[in-house]
C-alpha cells in the first residue's frame, strides 16, 4: 500500500468530517418545539468532536505530503427531528465502517502512528452512534 492511496483516503474521512460538521450543526440550528434544548445542545457538542477529527486529520494529511480537502461528502437535510437523528446515525455508521478500514490500512503502510490516531477518532464516534442510537430509541 503506497502512501498516496492512504493520503487520497484520509481525505476521503475528512470531506466525511466537514461534511458532518456543517450537518450537525444544521440540524441543531432547525429543531423546534420541546425537545429543541437537549437535543439541539447535544448535536452542537457532535459537531465540535467532528471539528477536532478534522483538524486532526488535516494536520496528518499535510504532514504526510497531502493537501487537506476542503470539499465536504453531500449533506443531508430534513424536516423531522427523527429523520435528522436518522441522517445523524447513518453518517456515523459510515464513519465507524471507513475508519474500521482505515486503521488496518494504516498498519498495513507501516504508519502505526496513523492507525493509532484513528483509533481515537473511532472510539468517539462510536460514543456518537450510541448518543444518537438511545435518542432514536426513546422516541419510538
Ligand atoms: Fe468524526
Ligand atoms: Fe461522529
Amino acid at each position: 500500500m503506497d502512501n498516496k492511496k492512504l493520503i487520497d483516503d484520509l481525505n476521503e474521512d475528512l470531506a466525511g468530517e466537514l461534511q458532518a460538521i456543517i450537518q450537525y450543526l444544521q440540524h441543531s440550528f432547525m429543531i423546534m418545539g420541546l425537545k429543541r434544548l437537549p437535543i439541539s445542545d447535544l448535536l452542537e457538542e457532535v459537531a465540535k468532536d467532528e471539528m477536532k477529527h478534522a483538524e486532526i486529520l488535516a494536520e496528518r494529511i499535510v504532514a504526510m505530503g497531502g493537501v487537506p480537502t476542503v470539499k465536504p461528502r453531500p449533506i443531508k437535510q430534513t424536516a423531522t427531528i427523527k429523520e435528522m437523528l436518522e441522517l445523524d446515525l447513518a453518517a456515523e455508521k459510515g464513519a465507524l465502517e471507513d475508519y474500521a478500514k482505515r486503521i488496518k490500512q494504516a498498519e498495513e503502510a507501516g504508519e502505526v502512528g496513523t492507525s493509532l490516531i484513528i483509533e481515537n477518532i473511532l472510539v468517539d464516534e462510536q460514543g456518537h452512534w450510541d448518543s444518537f442510537t438511545k435518542l432514536l430509541r426513546e422516541q419510538q
